[in-house]
């Protein structure tokens, strides 16, 4: 086609999404780009438009689960270079959104800039966490419990529309909610964080510990894409899952973790199907018990 030819980056063809997803699992992309930068971009939305095909971006696809069949039209990854940029201004931060958050956590850290350690181990890429303002629920007491998420630290995310404009949104103008943020009309290009100063080793240590109750309580033992449900107002979706007596359960070779009920496992040649059966057994299991409605985390490509 035409329009291949107008841009500077290279289109794969048939690309499988199997290996741009963390649980493994996903069928081809017809065309799988990576644009060079901004100017790339805006070619290849135009080209978009007017051959009328879908797009889509995926970061590190740490929170999909993508259709056996794959996805027609464009898949659109921003982890060249340009879309990974990091710059520092005192306490402030600008990122791309195709920054690994592993790797920028680690800048942060050694710049002695504090406040995102909470992300330490979210398998995802800035404008991922961005989308779906992930983060963390944290305890400090029985009683006192929270959320810490992404949007607290924002100040200002950069985005492009589908019609190729350049937009600079406030936090303020941004719907930021658990697990979700009203920027999913848009291609989130970069951001500005607001961060503190502190001793790296401090940061470390923060960030060390993040990581540990991770490990303890979550499931590294085989690919997933971590909880597959939110968590319901006031409950837990793992333990409503778990108190079903629902884990270990397998379909194919999709199964619920014996470790912690939200995470649904990829024990090798597990498919999308087998994973959207497992859901729907988990949903109807606890709306009969429980009566309550689990929500999906994890977007559902088809
Ligand atoms: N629990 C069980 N059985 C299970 C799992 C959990 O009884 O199989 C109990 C735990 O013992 C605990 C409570 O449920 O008392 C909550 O569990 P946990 O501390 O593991 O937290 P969570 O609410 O299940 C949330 C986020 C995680 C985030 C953790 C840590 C959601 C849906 N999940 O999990 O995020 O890492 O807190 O702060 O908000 C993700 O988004 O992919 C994710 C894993």
């Amino acid at each position: 086609m035409n329009w291949q030819k107008s841009l500077k980056s290279k289109i794969l063809d048939s690309e499988p999404l199997s290996s741009h997803t963390t649980f493994r699992i996903g069928g081809p992309a017809e065309f799988f780009i990576r644009p060079r930068d901004i100017d790339d971009l805006e070619r290849l939305l135009n080209s978009v438009k007017i051959y009328k095909m879908s797009f889509r971006v995926i970061g590190a696809g740490s929170n999909i689960l993508i259709s056996d069949r794959g996805l027609e039209g464009v898949t659109v990854s921003l982890n060249s270079p340009y879309f990974r940029n990091i710059h520092f201004r005192n306490n402030r931060v600008e990122v791309g959104a195709g920054k690994p958050l592993n790797q920028f956590i680690d800048n942060l850290k050694n710049r002695g800039l504090r406040g995102a350690e909470f992300l330490a181990g979210i398998p995802g890429t800035i404008g991922g966490a961005l989308a779906m303002n992930a983060g963390i629920t944290w305890k400090v007491t029985s009683q006192e419990s929270g959320v810490r998420s992404i949007a607290d630290l924002v100040e200002t995310v950069t985005v492009m529309d589908y019609n190729g404009k350049i937009k600079n949104l406030d936090k303020k103008d941004i719907r930021f909610d658990y697990r979700s943020s009203g920027l999913s009309k848009y291609i989130i290009l970069r951001c500005s964080l607001k961060l503190k100063k502190a001793k790296k080793k401090i940061i470390d240590k923060r960030i060390k510990e993040y990581l540990k109750v991770r490990k303890i309580n979550q499931d590294y033992s085989h690919p997933s894409a971590g909880c597959v449900f939110k968590n319901p107002r006031g409950y837990s979706a793992g333990r409503l899952i778990d108190l079903c007596g629902l884990k270990g359960r397998r379909i194919g070779d999709a199964a619920i973790s014996l470790k912690h009920a939200n995470f649904i496992i990829n024990l090798g040649n597990a498919r999308a199907s087998d994973v959207f059966k497992l859901m729907g057994l988990i949903r109807r299991t606890v709306k009969n018990k429980f009566g309550i409605n689990l929500e999906p985390e994890i977007k559902i490509w088809k």
